[in-house]
């Protein structure tokens, strides 16, 4: 069973974790009124990712007897000044992601909840992936500029699939 502290913190994440489903929506949106379809597939991929991480943390505030009270979700931002801008936007979300992951560790640690901080490893790994992925693509961008080299890199994105990793059984 999970401490009402855990519950919450856990039910906290889950909202944020499906705002960032939200917020990579709002940019594949955008990255597609650019007429730039290999962002906006990269983004929807992004989108995918993130609600297989809270359908991940869902399911196991559930299998931990844990209730669940969904909340309300911001409206994302939906503009952005450039492709960099809009990156270098969600590379500080993930940054900020992974900030709140390890607060959840270090709670986790602190009420001896030792399967939550089993559990919680998976999700600590998972964010050097994701702050690796989208610091790569911010700076292809630095490199590529504003110019043709956008829609080179255009085709590179075009290329990512959503993939469910393998802790998804
Ligand atoms: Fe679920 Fe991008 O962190």
């Amino acid at each position: 069973m999970l401490s009402k502290k855990m519950e919450k913190a856990f039910n906290d994440q889950i909202k944020w974790e499906f705002y960032s489903a939200y917020l990579y929506l709002s940019l594949a949106s955008y990255f597609q009124g650019l007429g730039l379809p290999g962002f906006a597939n990269w983004m929807n991929v992004q989108f995918q990712e993130e609600q297989f991480h809270a359908m991940k943390m869902f399911n196991y505030v559930l299998e931990k007897g844990g209730k669940m009270q969904l909340q309300a979700l911001d409206a994302p931002p939906h503009a952005w000044k450039t492709p960099l801008a809009s990156f270098e936007f969600a590379l500080n979300h993930e940054y900020h992601v992974t900030k709140r992951i390890g607060d959840l560790m270090d709670l986790a640690q602190k009420e001896k909840d030792h399967a939550s901080a089993i559990f919680l490893q998976w999700f600590v790994s998972e964010q050097v992936e994701e702050e690796a992925n989208f610091g790569d693509t911010v700076n292809k961008l630095k490199l590529v500029g504003d110019g043709g080299g956008l829609f080179l890199l255009d085709r590179e994105l075009a290329a990512r699939v959503f993939v469910p990793p393998p802790a998804a059984a």
